[in-house]
């Protein structure tokens, strides 16, 4: 059987940041601790005025064609995956391909284009249909474009201000592929869920307490429904585990109760009883909140023990290191969160091939999605090739007077003049709206 899966993939950041303990913690009276240990976020990536969802996607995009050397012909399928989409009718995928018409030979007049909505896990999702699309022998030789693009903006003033950031991931999903294999292994938790929505608005309503709670719960029957299929995911089974990341800290709380699930009834639990004592079980309780309590006490020893610390430390704290210097990219976070991994182990010179990554994907609404991967030879080239570090580096700092006139800029409900932070080079940029109210978009030299 061929081999389908990630065969390349680039990051485009926004290029304005905000530094969120000495920038945004002051303004708003709080401490700067709250933003580096509490949510776990150093800066939040931002566009400049001439940077969108597309402009952010075709750049991603062209540094992925002309690095693999693609053009139009190559591609078969272009799948954007964004919950920021500004149009209810044409598909960004379609504002992408235009972008790139303009600076390749040829065209995508035969690719198949769409837009992936569920919110931040539609990115997951955009892979999948790509691995089914190549899997059911309909690709003709080609490779399809995952593009996970958004502009994560909240109301001003409303808690989730903290966690926002801008960027894409551009994913290029083929056969034999170059750094990760796809496995059929995965699992769903889903409900319908009120916690994060957009009903016909730009920025979220969201219930920020009660969405940690729901990523939670759908993340635990994902892990009961993958370990259905694939059987009991043991601690050392997986290198790296890239959960989706809203911001760091929810990772955290994520990734202990990923451990404490991982080692119950295994000899690591035996371990932990000599120090803490034995998970609590349901049935020896004699109701659920005192169940609950039980449980949370334990977790309190847990976090504090060697034996997770350890874990946590190779296995998912590494996946943490882009996002906590960008913020929520929603669609693209959790891709964000594997390419971290992979960098992590190129700057340990870690052997990752035939190594597996256990992905887990949440979005809200809500659904929670995990399946596994496979590291393929390849990989070290694909990472090494990326140039982030220098993107992170060169983004312009905001003041936060500048920080609240870029928000207004990026309000789809304002209509204000606001001078360019950055100057654009080599790439694609927002000029304006054209007779139908369609954006327009060139390629600046
Ligand atoms: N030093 C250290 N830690 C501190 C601190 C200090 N001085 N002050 C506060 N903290 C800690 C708090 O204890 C808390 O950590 P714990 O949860 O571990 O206790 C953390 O910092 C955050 O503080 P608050 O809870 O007081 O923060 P808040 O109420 O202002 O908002 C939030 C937090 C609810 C996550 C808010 O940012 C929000 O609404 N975010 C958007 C929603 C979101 O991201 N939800 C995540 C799940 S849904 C999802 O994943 C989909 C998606 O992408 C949106």
């Amino acid at each position: 059987m061929t081999a389908v899966g990630i065969d390349a993939m680039e990051i485009w950041t926004g290029k304005l940041q905000l530094d969120l303990p000495n920038t945004f913690a002051p303004v708003k009276g709080d401490d700067p601790e709250k933003y580096t240990k509490g949510l776990g976020l150093e800066k939040s990536s931002f566009p400049d005025v001439y940077e969108d969802i597309v402009t952010m996607g075709a750049n991603a995009a062209k540094r992925l064609m002309d690095r693999k050397d693609l053009s139009p012909e190559d591609v078969g399928r272009i799948d954007v995956a964004t919950e920021s989409a500004f149009d209810h009718s044409k598909p960004v995928s379609t504002y992408i391909a235009g972008c790139l018409e303009q600076v390749y030979d040829g065209d995508f007049r035969h690719a198949n284009k769409g837009e992936r909505k569920f919110a931040c896990v539609a990115g997951t999702q955009a892979i999948d249909d790509a691995y089914n699309w190549i899997k059911a022998g309909r690709n003709r030789d080609k490779a399809a474009l995952v593009v996970a693009t958004d502009t994560a903006l909240y109301e001003r003033g409303d808690p989730g201000e903290a966690t926002q950031g801008a960027g894409a991931v551009a994913l290029l999903i083929d056969e034999d592929p170059d750094v990760l294999e796809l496995t059929g292994d995965q699992g769903y938790g889903s409900m319908d869920e009120t916690d994060f929505l957009k009903p016909n608005q730009q920025f979220p309503s969201v219930d920020g307490k009660r969405s940690m709670q729901v990523y939670l719960a759908r993340m635990r029957e994902a892990w009961e429904d993958y370990e259905s299929i694939a059987g009991k995911i043991e601690p050392d089974d997986f290198a790296y585990s890239p959960f989706h990341t809203p911001f760091p800290g929810m990772v955290r709380k994520a990734g202990l109760f990923a451990y404490r699930r991982l080692v119950r009834n295994t000899p690591v639990e035996d371990d932990l009883a000599e120090t803490i004592g034995r998970q609590p079980r349901e049935q020896d309780y004699e109701d659920r909140d005192a169940y609950e309590e039980a449980i949370s006490e334990y977790m309190d020893e847990l976090k504090a023990t060697d034996l997770y610390q350890n874990w946590y430390a190779g296995t998912v704290e590494p996946t943490l290191e882009l996002s906590r210097n960008v913020g929520n990219w929603y669609t693209g976070s959790v891709h964000i969160a594997r390419a971290s991994a992979l960098r992590h182990a190129a700057e340990m010179d870690k052997d990752l091939a035939g190594e597996k990554l256990l992905v887990a994907s949440y979005g809200s609404g809500a659904q929670a999605e995990i399946h596994s991967e496979v590291v393929v030879d390849g990989w070290r080239e694909e990472i090494e090739a990326l140039n982030i570090d220098e993107q992170l580096e060169s983004r312009y700092d905001l003041t936060f007077d500048e920080y609240e006139q870029v928000h207004n800029v990026h309000d789809y409900d304002k209509d204000v003049e606001v001078e360019e932070f950055t100057a654009p080079d080599g790439e694609f940029v927002f000029t304006g709206w054209g007779r139908m109210n369609e954006r327009k978009y060139e390629f600046a030299e």
